[in-house]
């Protein structure tokens, strides 16, 4: 048994959705790039509990880097790709461009533990509220071009459905257009529902997957726990194959805040 089942970086259902890229990505690597990333993330004016060591040997190191918020998440870019924009192969999510209210409650969220990623948790546990909003107005304005959509290999008759439940939903089933909180384009709507496009599909298996086995949480209530629980197995793989598949449209920018009552009450999406 591999030792990198164990890693930090490997999403909540490893077994069944990993991806081949992720075997690149060694023990020692991994513990090397987030050893790098907490030294840099966590300059000692914002890691409350900076050790005095720590202190004094940033005070008897000249600084040769300026001291900007570009700089300081650099480290994010280890896993999340150059200025957060990620590829839309393996599993890292892209956090370039996401509404900025999104940014801001998933950093809570692996923080205060609704979220579990050991890696996310270690870098920004501890840090203030104040600060994971500044990364998050950071990678929101960032706004880079997108990879190319990923080859659907499903069926049609199996990406048909798949288009349905996301722009229609099921009512029988109380499963609501995905489309209806995430935007009619999928690019997400302000201030923090996040767009469905430009995602890996192993990692939209990996959020609904968490969300079905209780791994993530938004706050309550929790309507994306309640929408993936009605979503079998096969149709959150046929959906995160279509979803993958599709062009984002060139306006990929998330759309203006709403106030047209929602299918279903969400804690997040709106704060
Ligand atoms: C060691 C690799 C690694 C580093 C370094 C890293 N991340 Fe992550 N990050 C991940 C992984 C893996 C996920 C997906 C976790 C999951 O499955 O829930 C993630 C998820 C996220 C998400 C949620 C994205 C979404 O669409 O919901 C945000 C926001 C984020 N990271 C921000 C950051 C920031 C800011 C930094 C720098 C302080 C950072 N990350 C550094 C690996 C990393
Ligand atoms: C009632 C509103 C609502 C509906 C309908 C809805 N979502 Fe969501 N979704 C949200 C909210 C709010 C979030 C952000 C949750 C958080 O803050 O963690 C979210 C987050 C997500 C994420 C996480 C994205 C990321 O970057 O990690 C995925 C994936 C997702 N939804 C898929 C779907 C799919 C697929 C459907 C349709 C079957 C759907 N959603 C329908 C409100 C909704």
């Amino acid at each position: 048994m591999s030792k990198l089942s164990n890693t930090s970086v490997l999403p909540n259902r490893a077994p069944a959705i990993w991806h081949p890229a992720f075997r690149r990505w060694t023990v020692a690597g991994v513990q090397l790039a987030l050893l790098f990333a907490a030294a840099t993330v966590l300059t000692p004016s914002h890691a409350a509990g900076a050790t005095t060591a720590a202190a004094a040997a940033a005070a008897a190191t000249p600084r040769t880097v300026p001291d900007t918020i570009a700089q300081r998440v650099l480290a994010c870019t280890v896993c999340h790709g150059k200025d957060g924009r990620a590829t839309n192969a393996g599993y890292f999510p892209r956090i370039a461009g996401k509404p900025a209210g999104y940014l801001y409650n998933q950093l809570r969220n692996f923080r205060d533990g609704r979220r579990t990623n050991p890696a996310m948790l270690h870098l920004v546990d501890h840090l203030s509220d104040a600060y994971l909003r500044e990364m998050a107005d950071y990678f929101a304005s960032q706004d880079l071009p997108y990879p190319p959509p990923q080859t659907a290999t499903a069926p049609a008759a199996v990406l048909q459905r798949a288009q349905a439940l996301v722009q229609h939903g099921d009512t029988q089933r109380q499963i609501p257009a995905c489309a209806q909180c995430h935007g009619s384009a999928m690019t997400g709507v302000l201030p923090a529902f996040p767009g469905l496009l430009g995602l890996p599909r192993d990692y939209l298996i990996g959020q609904l997957g968490a969300w079905q086995t209780d791994k993530r949480h938004a706050a309550a209530p929790d309507c994306m726990g309640q929408i993936a629980k009605r979503l079998t197995v096969d149709e959150v793989s046929a959906i995160a194959t279509w979803l993958s598949s599709q062009t984002l449209p060139t306006q990929a920018h998330a759309a203006a805040a709403s106030t047209t009552p929602l299918p279903v009450e969400c804690g997040s999406g709106r704060q």
